[in-house]
């Protein structure tokens, strides 16, 4: 492994002041995972949930409901099931208020598509006006449409042309078919661990790295069998799986997501993605930067502008759209992109991609007032200091309290580890066959670590990644580093 040996600061300006020192966190990852768990002590846990009950019933009955007609009760993966899901009623700047009454501190922010917080009137009210004079969608082009696309393909530097999808789990799935009919391979490599949706083909080494096919249920080999993982950092590892993949067809694509599996969960040293971007080119193989999470939160240029990395694929959603629905899109080199021609009277030999209600005027609408709206008002940078600020004051809390959790940030995206379930090394199927067990309870323990925060104000995405916005003032930061405190001192 390429460690660099302390953290990087970036030029001023840039949405991600600083890049984390990653031998530094790595060996902490190690510290936290080879220790005994340090969960919320039982008599808190009971006030936690005590919480619930007294002020969530609005919310319980709710879930009840819900159980009857949804499966488990819930529609999003990262969605808390401990006691029971929360509804929320109202969703504004910073803040979320459940159907009791109860208001929040907003680091979900969605997942992360609200770079400008939940709500901004300045989106709403563009998207407002087109739907009195247009309606939601047409079937045809619209104005929006090419806006969108001039002011991303304006923006990203790796993206000549732009093609929207339905969501970034179909924009993946377009990708990597685009990949492999512009190269006529079939192998993709990913980065084990990393996110990328959840077609058939991508749900392979999911969260943890090298479990390949423990979450691909329902899902035949053959659909994973061109599907390959290797260990973030680990460039050797791609190497040689490139070489292998060259005396059997080659390699269509490696894809990634820029900072490393799960937003970074698992970050990749600063110069990683342009040693993998030199491999690709020694190969022949196509680099698809999966920008979901970092495309417009890490700068507008996203993390390819940060590491100065050009993809020759780009993968888009969540902030695409500005937390619009149809968060999804296909960006890259013109000559690849141009096997997405659409249309029926192409003969162009090209990749399928579709979708009824992709590139519709009110989704394209949102994306570009949003991406206006974060230019005019520099919010990833913005949102990046308010990161700064809440893992500063997170640290500290972490040390004056000598706990052995860890956070670190990446401009807006914050991570703070208190289970270390994300973080277990699965590196070997041995490995993996004895932290079985133990994955399960580190996994309870973060649940239980969301539970705490949820009943002191403050909801995080799975109680392990905190999303920050335009709308996170210090003065907001400053009360959630309260309530962080509150919650850690119950360990
Ligand atoms: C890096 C990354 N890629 C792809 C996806 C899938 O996007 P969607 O949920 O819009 O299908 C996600 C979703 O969280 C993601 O984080």
């Amino acid at each position: 492994m390429n460690h660099p040996r302390a953290s990087i600061e970036t030029p001023a300006g840039s949405a991600i002041s600083q890049w984390p020192d990653i031998d530094a966190l790595y060996r902490r990852f190690h510290a936290l995972v080879n220790q005994p768990m340090r969960p919320v002590r039982r008599d808190a846990m009971a006030k936690v949930m005590d919480y619930f009950e007294q002020r969530c019933q609005g919310s319980k009955r709710m879930a009840e409901q819900a159980r009857q007609v949804i499966p488990g009760g819930v529609q999003h993966n990262l969605a808390f099931n401990l006691p029971f899901p929360l509804a929320i009623a109202e969703a504004n700047g910073a803040h979320m208020t459940d159907v009791d009454g109860n208001r929040y501190i907003d680091f979900l922010q969605a997942g992360g598509p609200t770079l400008l917080g939940s709500n901004h009137p300045a989106v709403r009210s563009k998207v407002l006006e087109l739907l009195e004079h247009c309606g939601p969608t047409t079937g045809l082009l619209h104005e929006y449409e090419v806006k969108l696309a001039e002011l991303v393909c304006e923006l990203m530097p790796g993206v000549d042309m732009l093609r929207m999808a339905g969501s970034g789990t179909e924009a993946v799935m377009g990708a990597i078919r685009l990949a492999r009919a512009y190269t006529g391979r079939r192998r993709v490599i990913k980065i084990g661990g990393g996110y990328h949706g959840w077609s058939d083909s991508m749900v392979y080494g999911m969260r943890l790295p090298k479990t390949g096919r423990m979450e691909a249920v329902g899902i035949p080999r053959g659909a994973t069998a061109n599907t390959q993982e290797s260990l973030p950092n680990d460039l050797e590892a791609i190497r040689r799986r490139l070489r292998w993949n060259r005396l059997r067809g080659g390699t269509a694509a490696v894809i990634v997501e820029p900072f490393g599996p799960e937003s970074g969960t698992r970050p990749v040293t600063h110069d990683f993605n342009a040693q993998l971007r030199k491999l690709c080119d020694e190969f022949g193989a196509l680099l698809i930067f999966d920008e979901v999470v970092t495309g417009f939160r890490a700068g507008l240029g996203g993390a390819q502008a940060y590491f100065g990395v050009k993809p020759d694929l780009t993968v888009l959603g969540k902030c695409l759209t500005g937390g619009y629905p149809m968060a999804g899109a296909i960006g890259g080199r013109r000559d690849i992109m141009m096997m997405l021609v659409g249309g029926i009277g192409t003969t162009a030999k090209r990749a399928f991609v579709g979708g009824t209600l992709t590139a519709n005027p009110l989704s394209c609408a949102a994306g570009y007032y949003a991406l206006k709206e974060i230019q005019r008002t520099d919010a990833a940078v913005k949102a990046g200091q308010a990161g700064d600020r809440l893992r500063r004051g997170l640290d500290q809390i972490i040390e004056r309290l000598g706990l052995p959790y860890v956070a670190y940030n990446m401009g807006s995206i914050v991570h703070l580890q208190t289970s270390g379930v994300m973080l277990l090394d699965t590196s070997s199927l041995l490995k993996l066959a004895r932290l079985k067990n133990e994955a399960k309870q580190r996994k309870h323990m973060m649940e239980e670590m969301g539970a705490a925060y949820t009943a002191h104000g403050i909801i995080t995405l799975a109680g392990s990644r905190i999303y920050t916005s335009l709308a996170d003032t210090d003065e907001i930061v400053d009360e959630a580093l309260n309530r962080f405190e509150d919650v850690l001192k119950l360990v």
